[in-house]
Protein backbone atom coordinates (compact mmCIF):
# COMPACT_ATOMS: atom_id res chain seq x y z
CA UNK A 1 0.00 0.00 0.00
CA UNK A 2 1.02 3.48 -0.26
CA UNK A 3 3.16 4.60 2.40
CA UNK A 4 1.28 7.61 4.09
CA UNK A 5 3.53 8.71 7.44
CA UNK A 6 6.35 8.90 9.14
CA UNK A 7 7.33 6.90 12.14
CA UNK A 8 7.88 7.69 16.07
CA UNK A 9 11.65 7.09 17.89
CA UNK A 10 11.79 5.73 21.22
CA UNK A 11 13.20 6.68 24.38
CA UNK A 12 13.12 6.20 28.28
CA UNK A 13 10.44 7.45 31.19
CA UNK A 14 9.81 10.85 29.90
CA UNK A 15 11.03 10.52 26.15
CA UNK A 16 8.24 9.04 23.90
CA UNK A 17 6.61 5.65 24.29
CA UNK A 18 8.51 2.72 22.36
CA UNK A 19 4.80 1.54 21.25
CA UNK A 20 4.75 4.64 18.97
CA UNK A 21 2.06 6.41 20.18
CA UNK A 22 3.87 9.97 20.64
CA UNK A 23 2.74 10.41 24.14
CA UNK A 24 5.43 9.89 26.84
CA UNK A 25 6.31 6.54 27.86
CA UNK A 26 5.37 6.88 31.58
CA UNK A 27 1.69 8.17 30.29
CA UNK A 28 1.84 5.07 27.94
CA UNK A 29 2.71 1.50 28.02
CA UNK A 30 4.90 1.75 31.37
CA UNK A 31 3.63 -0.90 33.30
CA UNK A 32 1.46 -2.27 31.77
CA UNK A 33 2.42 -6.14 31.76
CA UNK A 34 -0.01 -8.50 33.04
CA UNK A 35 -2.82 -7.70 30.83
CA UNK A 36 -5.68 -10.13 29.07
CA UNK A 37 -5.99 -10.73 25.23
CA UNK A 38 -8.85 -8.84 25.50
CA UNK A 39 -7.31 -6.13 27.40
CA UNK A 40 -4.14 -6.09 25.12
CA UNK A 41 -6.63 -6.06 21.96
CA UNK A 42 -8.84 -3.01 23.29
CA UNK A 43 -5.39 -0.92 24.18
CA UNK A 44 -4.06 -1.84 20.73
CA UNK A 45 -7.07 -0.57 19.25
CA UNK A 46 -7.74 2.70 20.92
CA UNK A 47 -3.91 3.74 20.95
CA UNK A 48 -3.12 2.64 17.37
CA UNK A 49 -6.02 1.35 15.73
CA UNK A 50 -4.87 -1.96 15.40
CA UNK A 51 -7.16 -5.19 15.46
CA UNK A 52 -5.97 -7.94 17.14
CA UNK A 53 -7.39 -10.87 15.91
CA UNK A 54 -9.24 -13.80 17.60
CA UNK A 55 -8.36 -17.20 17.02
CA UNK A 56 -12.34 -17.53 14.63
CA UNK A 57 -10.46 -14.81 12.85
CA UNK A 58 -7.30 -16.03 12.65
CA UNK A 59 -8.50 -19.74 11.44
CA UNK A 60 -10.95 -17.26 8.93
CA UNK A 61 -7.43 -15.20 7.55
CA UNK A 62 -5.40 -19.09 7.67
CA UNK A 63 -7.74 -20.55 4.84
CA UNK A 64 -8.03 -17.65 2.91
CA UNK A 65 -3.91 -18.32 2.99
CA UNK A 66 -5.07 -21.72 1.61
CA UNK A 67 -6.13 -20.22 -1.11
CA UNK A 68 -3.41 -17.70 -1.92
CA UNK A 69 -0.82 -20.70 -1.82
CA UNK A 70 -3.22 -22.47 -4.83
CA UNK A 71 -3.95 -18.98 -6.73
CA UNK A 72 0.37 -18.38 -6.70
CA UNK A 73 0.78 -21.89 -7.49
CA UNK A 74 -1.46 -21.58 -10.45
CA UNK A 75 -0.07 -18.27 -11.47
CA UNK A 76 3.44 -20.26 -11.70
CA UNK A 77 2.05 -22.32 -13.82
CA UNK A 78 0.52 -19.66 -16.45
CA UNK A 79 4.46 -17.36 -16.14
CA UNK A 80 5.57 -18.61 -19.56
CA UNK A 81 6.99 -17.04 -22.36
CA UNK A 82 4.19 -15.83 -24.85
CA UNK A 83 1.71 -15.28 -21.88
CA UNK A 84 -0.37 -12.16 -21.96
CA UNK A 85 -1.03 -10.28 -18.54
CA UNK A 86 -4.64 -10.19 -18.61
CA UNK A 87 -5.54 -13.57 -19.50
CA UNK A 88 -3.38 -14.56 -16.42
CA UNK A 89 -5.61 -11.93 -14.66
CA UNK A 90 -8.59 -14.08 -15.89
CA UNK A 91 -7.42 -17.32 -15.06
CA UNK A 92 -6.16 -16.41 -11.76
CA UNK A 93 -9.85 -14.83 -11.30
CA UNK A 94 -11.57 -17.58 -12.22
CA UNK A 95 -10.14 -20.13 -10.10
CA UNK A 96 -10.78 -17.73 -7.10
CA UNK A 97 -14.73 -17.46 -7.93
CA UNK A 98 -14.41 -21.06 -8.31
CA UNK A 99 -13.62 -21.50 -4.82
CA UNK A 100 -16.31 -19.37 -3.62
CA UNK A 101 -13.99 -16.13 -2.79
CA UNK A 102 -13.44 -12.96 -4.68
CA UNK A 103 -10.91 -11.00 -5.57
CA UNK A 104 -10.22 -7.86 -3.14
CA UNK A 105 -8.12 -5.99 -6.07
CA UNK A 106 -10.93 -5.88 -8.55
CA UNK A 107 -13.08 -1.77 -8.00
CA UNK A 108 -11.08 -1.74 -4.80
CA UNK A 109 -10.36 2.39 -5.06
CA UNK A 110 -11.06 2.18 -8.75
CA UNK A 111 -8.44 -1.03 -9.58
CA UNK A 112 -9.79 -2.81 -12.37
CA UNK A 113 -8.49 -6.16 -12.17
CA UNK A 114 -8.54 -9.08 -10.07
CA UNK A 115 -4.67 -8.85 -9.53
CA UNK A 116 -1.59 -6.74 -9.88
CA UNK A 117 0.89 -8.16 -12.61
CA UNK A 118 4.30 -6.51 -12.36
CA UNK A 119 6.90 -6.47 -14.67
CA UNK A 120 10.35 -5.91 -14.83
CA UNK A 121 10.94 -2.14 -14.02
CA UNK A 122 7.34 -2.32 -12.58
CA UNK A 123 7.74 -2.11 -8.54
CA UNK A 124 3.97 -2.65 -7.94
CA UNK A 125 0.03 -2.32 -8.71
CA UNK A 126 0.45 -3.43 -12.42
CA UNK A 127 -2.26 -3.57 -14.57
CA UNK A 128 -3.22 -6.53 -16.09
CA UNK A 129 -3.62 -5.73 -19.92
CA UNK A 130 -2.20 -6.41 -23.19
CA UNK A 131 1.51 -7.22 -21.91
CA UNK A 132 3.04 -10.63 -23.76
CA UNK A 133 5.67 -12.04 -21.42
CA UNK A 134 9.02 -12.43 -22.84
CA UNK A 135 11.65 -14.71 -21.99
CA UNK A 136 13.71 -12.96 -19.49
CA UNK A 137 11.10 -10.62 -17.88
CA UNK A 138 10.67 -10.98 -14.10
CA UNK A 139 7.44 -11.16 -13.58
CA UNK A 140 5.37 -10.38 -9.45
CA UNK A 141 1.95 -11.42 -9.26
CA UNK A 142 -0.21 -10.55 -6.03
CA UNK A 143 -3.30 -11.87 -5.01
CA UNK A 144 -5.82 -10.86 -2.63
CA UNK A 145 -8.79 -13.33 -2.44
CA UNK A 146 -11.70 -13.04 0.04
CA UNK A 147 -12.82 -15.86 1.63
CA UNK A 148 -15.77 -15.89 4.10
CA UNK A 149 -15.05 -12.56 4.58
CA UNK A 150 -11.42 -12.73 5.40
CA UNK A 151 -8.32 -11.41 3.56
CA UNK A 152 -5.21 -12.58 2.65
CA UNK A 153 -2.65 -11.30 0.62
CA UNK A 154 0.54 -12.54 -0.24
CA UNK A 155 2.91 -12.27 -3.78
CA UNK A 156 6.03 -13.90 -5.24
CA UNK A 157 8.49 -12.70 -8.13
CA UNK A 158 9.00 -15.62 -11.04
CA UNK A 159 11.18 -15.43 -13.96
CA UNK A 160 9.89 -15.80 -17.49
CA UNK A 161 11.88 -18.80 -18.97
CA UNK A 162 15.84 -18.11 -18.48
CA UNK A 163 16.57 -14.82 -17.21
CA UNK A 164 20.09 -12.95 -16.76
CA UNK A 165 22.24 -13.25 -13.12
CA UNK A 166 21.22 -10.12 -12.09
CA UNK A 167 17.56 -10.57 -12.60
CA UNK A 168 18.06 -14.02 -10.76
CA UNK A 169 20.26 -12.56 -8.12
CA UNK A 170 17.44 -9.69 -7.80
CA UNK A 171 14.93 -12.23 -6.96
CA UNK A 172 17.18 -14.31 -4.49
CA UNK A 173 17.93 -10.91 -2.49
CA UNK A 174 14.40 -10.17 -2.17
CA UNK A 175 13.21 -13.32 -1.64
CA UNK A 176 15.87 -13.21 1.60
CA UNK A 177 14.62 -10.04 2.70
CA UNK A 178 11.29 -11.13 2.93
CA UNK A 179 12.66 -14.47 5.08
CA UNK A 180 14.93 -12.01 7.39
CA UNK A 181 12.21 -9.76 7.88
CA UNK A 182 9.47 -12.76 8.99
CA UNK A 183 11.97 -14.25 10.74
CA UNK A 184 12.40 -11.02 13.75
CA UNK A 185 8.54 -11.21 14.60
CA UNK A 186 7.48 -12.01 17.93
CA UNK A 187 5.60 -10.31 20.42
CA UNK A 188 7.54 -7.21 21.88
CA UNK A 189 9.60 -7.16 18.89
CA UNK A 190 9.07 -3.11 17.31
CA UNK A 191 8.33 -2.44 13.71
CA UNK A 192 11.26 -0.98 13.30
CA UNK A 193 12.96 -4.08 14.17
CA UNK A 194 11.74 -5.39 11.00
CA UNK A 195 12.38 -2.93 8.64
CA UNK A 196 15.93 -2.87 9.69
CA UNK A 197 16.47 -6.60 9.57
CA UNK A 198 15.12 -6.35 5.72
CA UNK A 199 17.12 -2.80 4.96
CA UNK A 200 19.70 -3.87 6.62
CA UNK A 201 20.49 -6.73 4.54
CA UNK A 202 19.41 -6.35 0.97
CA UNK A 203 21.88 -2.59 1.32
CA UNK A 204 24.86 -4.64 2.37
CA UNK A 205 23.90 -6.98 -1.13
CA UNK A 206 24.15 -3.90 -2.46
CA UNK A 207 20.15 -3.67 -3.55
CA UNK A 208 17.84 -0.26 -2.72
CA UNK A 209 14.77 -0.84 -1.11
CA UNK A 210 11.77 1.48 -2.18
CA UNK A 211 10.12 3.33 0.69
CA UNK A 212 6.71 4.94 -0.72
CA UNK A 213 4.97 1.19 -0.37
CA UNK A 214 4.81 -0.49 3.07
CA UNK A 215 2.97 -3.30 4.12
CA UNK A 216 0.13 -3.30 6.54
CA UNK A 217 -2.31 -4.91 8.70
CA UNK A 218 -4.84 -7.19 6.43
CA UNK A 219 -7.22 -9.79 7.37
CA UNK A 220 -10.93 -8.10 8.30
CA UNK A 221 -10.18 -5.33 5.64
CA UNK A 222 -7.84 -5.73 3.01
CA UNK A 223 -5.69 -2.19 4.10
CA UNK A 224 -5.54 -2.45 8.38
CA UNK A 225 -3.20 -0.42 10.76
CA UNK A 226 -0.13 -0.81 10.95
CA UNK A 227 1.82 0.48 7.90
CA UNK A 228 4.43 -1.69 8.30
CA UNK A 229 8.05 -0.49 6.75
CA UNK A 230 10.71 -2.20 4.66
CA UNK A 231 13.38 0.39 6.50
CA UNK A 232 13.86 1.59 9.80
CA UNK A 233 15.92 1.47 12.97
CA UNK A 234 15.77 -0.58 15.68
CA UNK A 235 13.80 -0.54 18.54
CA UNK A 236 11.52 2.41 16.66
CA UNK A 237 7.80 2.07 16.36
CA UNK A 238 4.63 -0.04 17.44
CA UNK A 239 5.52 -3.26 19.57
CA UNK A 240 3.84 -6.43 18.12
CA UNK A 241 1.58 -8.42 20.26
CA UNK A 242 -0.04 -11.55 19.48
CA UNK A 243 -2.83 -11.37 17.10
CA UNK A 244 -1.61 -8.79 15.46
CA UNK A 245 -1.75 -9.91 11.51
CA UNK A 246 -0.36 -7.96 8.65
CA UNK A 247 2.35 -8.50 5.77
CA UNK A 248 5.36 -7.56 5.09
CA UNK A 249 6.67 -7.05 1.18
CA UNK A 250 9.44 -5.45 0.03
CA UNK A 251 10.24 -4.34 -2.79
CA UNK A 252 13.80 -4.28 -3.97
CA UNK A 253 15.63 -2.47 -6.67
CA UNK A 254 18.50 -2.46 -8.34
CA UNK A 255 19.45 0.86 -9.32
CA UNK A 256 17.60 3.84 -7.28
CA UNK A 257 15.00 3.25 -4.34
CA UNK A 258 12.28 5.80 -6.42
CA UNK A 259 9.33 5.31 -7.88
CA UNK A 260 6.66 7.41 -9.88
CA UNK A 261 3.55 6.48 -10.91
CA UNK A 262 2.07 6.17 -14.66
CA UNK A 263 -0.59 7.85 -15.76
CA UNK A 264 -2.80 4.88 -15.23
CA UNK A 265 -3.05 6.30 -11.81
CA UNK A 266 -1.49 2.92 -10.46
CA UNK A 267 1.24 0.90 -12.42
CA UNK A 268 4.45 2.15 -9.71
CA UNK A 269 7.72 2.00 -12.01
CA UNK A 270 11.68 2.71 -10.58
CA UNK A 271 12.29 6.21 -11.68
CA UNK A 272 15.97 4.90 -13.17
CA UNK A 273 14.05 2.18 -15.07
CA UNK A 274 15.84 -0.22 -13.07
CA UNK A 275 14.72 -4.14 -12.26
CA UNK A 276 12.55 -4.88 -9.37
CA UNK A 277 11.45 -7.49 -7.60
CA UNK A 278 9.17 -8.43 -4.90
CA UNK A 279 7.50 -10.98 -2.57
CA UNK A 280 4.82 -10.85 0.04
CA UNK A 281 3.22 -12.70 3.10
CA UNK A 282 0.21 -12.58 5.66
CA UNK A 283 2.31 -13.07 8.47
CA UNK A 284 0.10 -13.54 12.30
CA UNK A 285 2.22 -12.61 15.68
CA UNK A 286 1.67 -15.70 18.01
CA UNK A 287 2.77 -15.91 21.43
CA UNK A 288 6.46 -17.21 20.89
CA UNK A 289 6.87 -16.08 17.45
CA UNK A 290 5.18 -15.74 14.05
CA UNK A 291 3.18 -17.82 11.61
CA UNK A 292 2.81 -17.02 8.22
CA UNK A 293 -0.86 -17.36 6.99
CA UNK A 294 0.01 -18.13 3.53
CA UNK A 295 3.01 -20.23 3.94
CA UNK A 296 3.84 -20.43 0.37
CA UNK A 297 7.71 -20.81 1.08
CA UNK A 298 8.61 -23.90 3.07
CA UNK A 299 11.83 -23.09 3.87
CA UNK A 300 10.42 -20.32 6.02
CA UNK A 301 7.08 -20.18 7.98
CA UNK A 302 7.02 -20.05 11.17
CA UNK A 303 9.66 -19.44 14.30
N1 LIG B 1 -2.05 -6.55 -2.91
C1 LIG B 1 -1.48 -5.23 -2.83
C2 LIG B 1 -0.78 -5.15 -1.51
O1 LIG B 1 0.03 -5.97 -1.26
C3 LIG B 1 -2.50 -4.14 -2.93
C4 LIG B 1 -3.05 -4.00 -4.25
S1 LIG B 1 -4.17 -2.72 -4.24
C5 LIG B 1 -4.76 -2.79 -5.81
O2 LIG B 1 -1.05 -4.35 -0.65
F1 LIG B 1 -5.79 -2.01 -5.84
F2 LIG B 1 -3.81 -2.44 -6.62
F3 LIG B 1 -5.12 -4.02 -6.07
CO1 LIG C 1 -0.15 -6.24 0.76
CO1 LIG D 1 -0.41 -7.88 -2.04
Amino acid sequence: MMREHMMVTIGNRNDPCPCGSGRKYKKCCMGREGRTQAELADFYFRRHGIRLKTAEEIQGIRTAGELVLELLELAENLVVPGAVTGEIDDRIAEETLKRGAISAPLNYRGFPRNTCISVNEVICHGIPGERVLQEGDIVNVDVTPILGGYYADANRTFAVGRVSKEAADLIAVTRESLRRGMQVCGPGVHLGDIGFAIQDYAEREGYSVVRDFVGHGVGIEFHESPQVPHFGRKGTGVKLAPGMVFTIEPMINIGRKDSMILDDGWTAVTVDGSLSAQFEQTILVTEDGFESLTPYDPEYFSA
